[in-house]
């Protein structure tokens, strides 16, 4: 049998030829062995976690070992870099009671130093949870092969991409969902630690290594089975990657795109999964998004509404079903080993969005339910403690409501003056006029980085430096820019950054405020309660510092941790590929929405991300946006909450497409032609 070239044309070998493949493999498996996997994809989030089984370990308390990490006595696994024949299955006699290890899986994550040791405790499922490079007294675990910098992981095993929930629950590979979100040391070039992940962009396809390996790993399988139980060798499979999908608008231009009149280079197959000198291809990108299989009105559904929101891998949605399944305790508040792993998962999410921010420190990373309530905390805050009357804030006429609503609201309180800087009819911020509003009295200048309505990138780090050059303090809202740009607060050099974790293909209710580590230290709390104090009497309170005296309450635990594994999926991507690659996809489609005759576009900026704002004459907005949603085609439509913006560029409302890397050329196609049909009457 053979996996044949997936006839869509992602390249990919054919889904359900691999899926067959792997259920042959699970279910000739002798029944002894366990038919279930279970990875820790999330352990190595655990150092305490750790520690406190390499205490027991150390004391041979195994038994509490067990206790201690959810493995069941089914769902070990343990893995080794090559297969380990079924007629001869390497199986360990576990130190933890009646465990078996079950044979090994190459390409699982798991440990092979694991199944090496027969002394070695049968939770190779959690490999990850001792990586940890605080260890420091190898012989404190016994006989295991422990190398302190890669944990028990002497020998890389290669990644087989499998979802371990569709694995736990009797799936066991969904080829089609090829995840990549969980952090893996044992993956070359794992998105575990996004500070490394633009590496995984230089040479490979995602998921190219993940599916490859996983292929040759299951040939390798299937052909050890081969005598035994009597199922067919693959046939060598050409290159899954090397066979060019068929993108048909290389080869046909119906909308008349011209791909040379476009600010991208004309556009070869090559270069269309290659941005950045990657293999970037959006069509593996969305099967990732459980959501993007949905239809709507009998068609498949085309999220252009990234601008609202954006999707959730299906990493994003396990990391956080994950944490109320295994991890679900308050933070920082307890002895016990829940209350440990949730606080080392909270606290390795901050880590991420430092790292994602190149933030100096953790210490700058305040969580917050979203941009909104990140602005409205350093109005409250430090706005409320160090404004007087007279001062002056300047906001850009491009900004969202909630980066106007809470400077008026101080302003209005203090007696502050608010100033505007204008743009010209493109929406580009007039940087000679910004120059004339800032003098002496200007304390804080508050803009955006993009604008959700019109898309302009502003030219953010040069009007810090001009702000900063009066003595006056930024906050840059990152709402709209995370996603599609690197954002890098030590080179911008704004004294704080907001963003939503939604808009960043993670949870609702999450974001985060970056803020300069002095600043936040000096900044009396926000709000009060517990959690952000280090003692308190009736007479005196003391605040923890930063970030800590930000967080009141209990905060939101398990979609922070949501958030940082939406970012290890940015980042495992690449926010530099992703940017390139929206670049051409907004190219793309504004070539052939402007064609259509009646439509205006709303935002014509040289430099714009994501957003594809237009009304289209003798149609309302929400006319189109309903013929749209005929099609599956979501977009926003209404004032996006910027209402000054709009009503600059002449209008109340517009229809606003915004796009996301897992957006295509064939779904821009979709929303074109639908233009074009409600343009002809063709409702
Ligand atoms: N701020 C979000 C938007 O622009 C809700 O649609």
């Amino acid at each position: 049998m053979s996996t044949n070239i997936n006839p869509t044309g992602t390249g990919l070998p054919d889904i359900n030829d691999l899926e067959k493949l792997a259920n042959e493999l699970f279910s000739a498996l002798p029944n002894e062995f366990p038919k279930e996997i279970s990875l820790s994809p999330n352990a190595s989030e655990h150092p305490r976690a750790t520690k406190i089984a390499e205490t027991l370990l150390a004391a041979g308390n195994l038994g509490g070992v067990e206790a201690a990490f959810p493995v069941s006595h089914h769902d070990t696994l343990v893995g080794q870099s090559g297969f380990a024949p079924l007629a001869t299955p390497a199986v360990s006699a576990s130190p933890i009671g009646s465990v078996q290890t079950p044979p090994s899986f190459g390409g699982f994550g798991g440990s092979p130093s694991v199944a090496q040791y027969g002394k070695s405790p049968a939770f190779g499922g959690y490999t990850n949870a001792f990586s940890d490079p605080t260890i420091e007294n190898i012989s404190q675990l016994g006989d295991l092969n422990v190398d302190v910098n890669q944990g028990f992981a002497s020998a890389p095993v290669s990644g087989s991409g499998a979802d371990p929930y569709a694995v736990n629950n009797g799936n066991n590979i969904n080829a089609e969902n090829p995840q990549t979100g969980f952090s893996d040391p044992n993956l070359k070039n794992s998105g575990g630690n996004s500070s490394s992940s633009s590496n995984l962009n230089q040479n490979y396809l995602p998921f190219e290594l993940e599916h490859s390996s996983f292929e040759a790993e299951l040939k390798t399988a299937l052909e050890a089975l081969n005598s035994s139980f009597g199922i067919p060798s693959l046939a060598t499979t050409p290159g899954i990657i090397d066979t060019p999908g068929s993108y048909y608008f290389l080869n046909e231009n119906p909308f008349g795109f011209d791909s040379k009149k476009a600010d991208v280079s004309p556009v070869s197959h090559h270069e269309l999964e290659g941005f950045g000198g990657t293999n970037f291809n959006p069509h593996i990108i969305k099967k990732d998004f459980p959501i993007l299989k949905e239809t709507v009105n009998g068609k498949p559904l085309i999220w252009f509404d990234n601008a609202a929101t954006t999707q959730k891998p299906q990493s994003v949605i396990d990391r956080v079903s994950y944490f109320y399944t295994h991890e679900n305790s308050n933070i920082h508040r307890a002895a016990h080993e829940l209350a440990a792993r949730a606080s080392d998962a909270y606290e390795s999410a901050r880590e991420k969005v430092k790292v994602f921010l190149n933030a100096k420190s953790v210490n700058e990373i305040v969580f917050v339910r979203g941009a909104t309530e990140g602005i409205n905390l350093v109005a409250q805050s430090w706005g409320d403690q160090n404004l007087v009357a007279g001062d002056e804030i300047v906001v850009s006429n491009l900004e969202h409501h909630a980066n106007i609503v809470p400077w008026k609201r101080l302003a209005d309180k203090k007696g502050l003056k608010l100033r505007v800087i204008p743009v010209d009819d493109d929406g580009q911020i007039l940087l000679d006029e910004y120059a004339k509003l800032l003098n002496s009295k200007t304390k804080l200048v508050a803009f955006t980085q993009v604008s959700n309505a019109l898309g302009t990138v502003t030219p953010a780090k040069q009007m810090v430096e001009m702000a900063h050059a009066v003595g006056a303090k930024v906050l840059l809202d990152g709402a709209q820019s995370v996603s599609h740009m690197k954002v890098d607060v030590q080179y911008l050099n704004a004294d704080w950054l907001v963003f939503s974790g939604h808009k960043l293909f993670g949870p609702t209710g999450i974001g985060a405020v970056y803020g300069k580590e002095d600043l936040l230290n000096e900044t009396q709390p926000y709000q009060s309660g517990g959690n952000m104090i280090q003692d308190v009497t009736f007479e005196e309170i003391k605040y923890h510092k930063a970030p800590n005296r930000f967080e009141a309450g209990t905060g939101n635990i398990a979609d922070a941790i949501g958030l940082g594994a939406a970012i290890d999926y940015v980042s495992k991507i690449g926010i530099e590929v992703i940017g390139q690659y929206e670049h051409y996809l907004l190219e793309y489609a504004t070539n052939l929405l402007k064609q259509i005759p009646g439509v205006r576009l709303i935002g014509t900026a040289a430099h714009k991300a994501s957003v594809l704002s237009f009304n289209l004459q003798g149609f309302t907005n929400d006319e189109v946006g309903q013929a749209l949603n005929k099609e599956g085609v979501a977009v926003r439509t209404g004032h996006h909450c910027a209402q000054p913006i709009l009503r600059r560029m002449g209008v109340e409302t517009c229809v606003r497409p915004s796009l996301a890397f897992y957006n295509t050329t064939q779904d821009v196609d979709i929303f074109i032609e639908t233009l074009w049909k409600l343009k002809s009457g063709k409702k």
